[in-house]
């Protein structure tokens, strides 16, 4: 059987990146620009009914059933940061308990510095070759940051702080990618 291959360059969506289109969260490795979908959901004529997206990654199949008014959607991925991202990316939360809570986050680490001896309370991970990716201060740090984001009690926001967490732990590596699950679990 043979397939004639045309090319639809409504499709290239050159020059443009997710977030022309809608804020990214996080970054994500082989990521779709939810444009794509949106387009081929708008070709196909598709309003409504269900979607299922079994390796969802972050999410962005759900940004296009969101953008043509779907509204029962689900996903699976084996990757518990996808998942993170995904739930993030799709709960709703108060902007102002966000920014309280981020205010509230602040104050705490800030008067918690302040006092050396309170490092000590501060469980520092170490695994084999951490070191390869994090100095010990920023292993120090980073670990201070996560010890006051275990205490958040609220579940989306806590979800929402962790998903900041996990790009800021990338940025503070030596390279800038680094798996983050050892903070993040
Ligand atoms: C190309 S990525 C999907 C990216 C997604 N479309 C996005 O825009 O973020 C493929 C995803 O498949 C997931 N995956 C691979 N094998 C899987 C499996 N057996 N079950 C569930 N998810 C799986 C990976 O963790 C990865 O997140």
């Amino acid at each position: 059987m043979k397939y004639k291959i045309t090319r639809n360059i409504k499709y290239d969506f050159v020059g443009q990146s997710y977030s022309t289109a809608y804020p990214n969260l996080h970054k994500y490795p082989a990521t779709m620009i939810p444009q794509i979908g949106i387009e081929l959901f708008k070709e196909l004529n598709i309003k409504n009914g269900k979607l299922l997206d079994p390796y969802c990654g972050s999410g962005s199949s759900f940004v296009v059933g969101l953008d043509r008014g779907l509204n029962k959607m689900y996903g699976f991925d084996i990757n518990p940061l996808a998942i993170l991202i995904s739930r993030a990316k799709f709960t709703k939360v108060n902007l102002n308990t966000i920014k309280l809570y981020q205010q509230r986050l602040r104050c705490a680490v800030y008067n918690f510095v302040k006092k050396e001896e309170n490092l000590k309370q501060i469980n520092v991970p170490d695994f084999y070759n951490i070191k390869f990716w994090f100095s010990q201060n920023i292993l120090q740090n980073l670990s201070v940051i996560k010890f006051f984001l275990e205490k958040i009690k609220n579940k989306d926001i806590k979800r929402l702080f962790l998903v900041a967490f996990s790009e800021t732990i990338r940025e503070c590596s030596y390279t800038g990618f680094v798996l983050d699950f050892p903070f993040l679990c």
